[in-house]
């Protein structure tokens, strides 16, 4: 391996040699014991494979500690504990100042340094809604307006339904549409293509002289319960009502509309939308022992729907990158570079709160090393996903092999996520959790986001395999190229 050596990490290893000759800081011989990967032997390796596997022995100890040793289970009593007691925390809420308040609180107790960001985030307030179909039968509809909808006049909208399956079919029967309540019962191709109708249903609507949208809930799969979430008005469209019902009443609606029967709906709406309020991004951090200033950052988001508990979207994603740090305080370990655990606010209304931090401290782009998100469930890991140049992937992948007692060696191609989208394009590499997802979108912004999806072993593997990446990337001798 060492004849491959290229000129640059020739220089590398000449600078590693300085450094182990010159290891003055305080904490280096009081940590050695803890960590194999900081001895003069490792220092000295050029080849990025053997630092990293320098670290096997103390990957080994994150992985004992949180899957079979003292803090078992510990990120899943966290995730209980904050979502029984705070509920869900919608943007704006009381119940996320709540929130806010027990993170700094319970993260300050477990002994990290915290701190709280002030940013703006939107406060959208549902206030009581309903929706019956009147004919051709009574029914009552299950519905859940979505984030950033108007009401509709006290007294309700009552009108005359067409039902369309896509954008296109809208467009061809726009005449029908005039004066109408527009039912979008668009098949679910995947999360990504038909949040479309969420997003823009109402705009589209709209455009073709619609007086209201009720949509088919964004799920592959469906025990009649609605799904919210957030939606955008297109700017000189006339805002119209709208809101989620569930995929077996569009199915209903749809049979019905087939066989030519003429269908009325009532549909009475609160939803307001109240000047922005005030909230925090919550920030706990590891201090690095020989580059504090550069950061190597974990993050979920604390903020939530109006509905269910958000336990899985996102508590368990804020949870494992807390419980990450609390892995690594515990092993007394201390890596060269920042660890810094950023609960996002105001997420679900587009990356509010984390938009408003890039926009901060964007000032010190070239000291973030890594950008890391888990935002899509905290189920059995399965991979990392990775976004930045080719030099820092081969990095990762080396990384990854310190995983292979808890079998998630993969290195996937893409690292994704709201809050740290706005890093990935500024450049700065960025990683995100790929868990077995196949039931994330069941529960997703609907009452089915309880406590009762979580399971505690798939939480231990999740915040294990958090804790060894950003531990073992935060001290490496250099940041990951860009
Ligand atoms: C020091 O690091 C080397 C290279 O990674 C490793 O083989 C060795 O076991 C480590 N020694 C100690 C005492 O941890
Ligand atoms: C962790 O949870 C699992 C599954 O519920 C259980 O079998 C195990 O006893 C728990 N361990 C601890 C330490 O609570
Ligand atoms: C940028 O980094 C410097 C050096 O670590 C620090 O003092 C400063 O507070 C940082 N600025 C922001 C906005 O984070
Ligand atoms: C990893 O895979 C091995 C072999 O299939 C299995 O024995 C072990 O229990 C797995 N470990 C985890 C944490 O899933
Ligand atoms: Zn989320």
């Amino acid at each position: 391996m060492m004849s491959s050596c290229k000129r640059r990490l020739c220089f590398l290893s000449f600078l590693s040699l300085l450094s182990s000759l010159c290891d003055c800081h305080p904490h280096v011989s009081r940590m050695v014991g803890a960590r194999a990967a900081s001895n003069q032997t490792a220092r000295k390796v050029s080849h990025i494979a053997e630092e990293v596997a320098g670290y096997t022995d103390v990957a080994k100890q994150i992985i004992d500690l949180a899957v079979y040793g003292a803090a078992q289970n510990r990120s899943y009593r966290r995730l209980a504990d904050f979502t029984d007691t705070v509920g869900n925390r919608v943007s704006g809420s009381q119940n996320l100042e709540m929130a806010i308040k027990y993170m700094y609180k319970a993260m300050t107790q477990d002994g990290l340094d915290v701190h709280l960001e002030p940013v703006k985030i939107p406060h959208w307030v549902r206030g009581k809604e309903s929706a019956e179909m009147i004919s051709p039968r009574v029914k009552k509809l299950a519905i859940l307006g979505l984030g950033s909808s108007v009401g509709t006049p006290p007294e309700g909208i009552e009108s005359e339904v067409l039902v369309v399956q896509s954008f296109e079919e809208l467009k061809k029967r726009s005449s029908e549409a005039v004066g109408k309540i527009v039912v979008f019962n668009q098949p679910f191709v995947s999360y990504g293509l038909t949040v479309a109708y969420r997003a823009f249903g109402a705009s589209e609507a709209a455009k073709v002289g619609a007086v209201a949208t009720l949509i088919r809930s964004i799920t592959p799969f469906s025990i009649n319960s609605p799904h919210t979430g957030w939606q955008d008005y297109q700017d000189g469209v006339k805002q119209i009502p709208t809101a989620c019902i569930t995929v077996e009443d569009a199915e209903l609606m749809w049979r019905m509309a087939q066989r030519g029967q003429k269908i009325v709906v009532r549909l009475t709406m609160e939803a307001k939308t109240l000047p922005d309020a005030d909230s925090f991004n919550t920030v706990a951090e590891i201090k690095g022992w020989q580059h504090p200033e550069q950061v190597v950052l974990l993050s979920g988001h604390l903020d939530s729907w109006d509905v269910g508990q958000g336990a899985m979207d996102d508590g368990g994603g804020a949870m494992i990158s807390w419980e990450a740090l609390s892995l690594i305080k515990d092993l007394g370990l201390r890596p060269r570079r920042t660890l810094r655990t950023v609960l996002w606010t105001g997420e679900e209304q587009g990356g509010v709160g984390a938009q408003q931090y890039f926009n901060l401290h964007k000032v010190n782009l070239s000291n973030f090393d890594l950008v890391m998100e888990s935002d899509l469930g905290t189920f059995t890991p399965v991979a990392l996903q990775f976004t930045g140049s080719d030099s820092a992937r081969k990095v990762m992948e080396e990384v990854v092999q310190l995983l292979a007692p808890i079998n998630t060696t993969k290195l996937e191609a893409h690292g994704e996520g709201t809050d740290i989208s706005p890093w990935m394009q500024a450049g700065v590499p960025a990683a995100s959790l790929h868990v077995a997802d196949s039931r994330y979108f069941w529960f997703h912004h609907s009452e089915g986001d309880t406590m009762t999806v979580q399971n505690p072993q798939d939480m231990n593997l999740c915040s294990a395999l958090w804790a060894v990446v950003a531990y073992v990337v935060a001290d490496l001798e250099k940041m990951l190229d860009r």
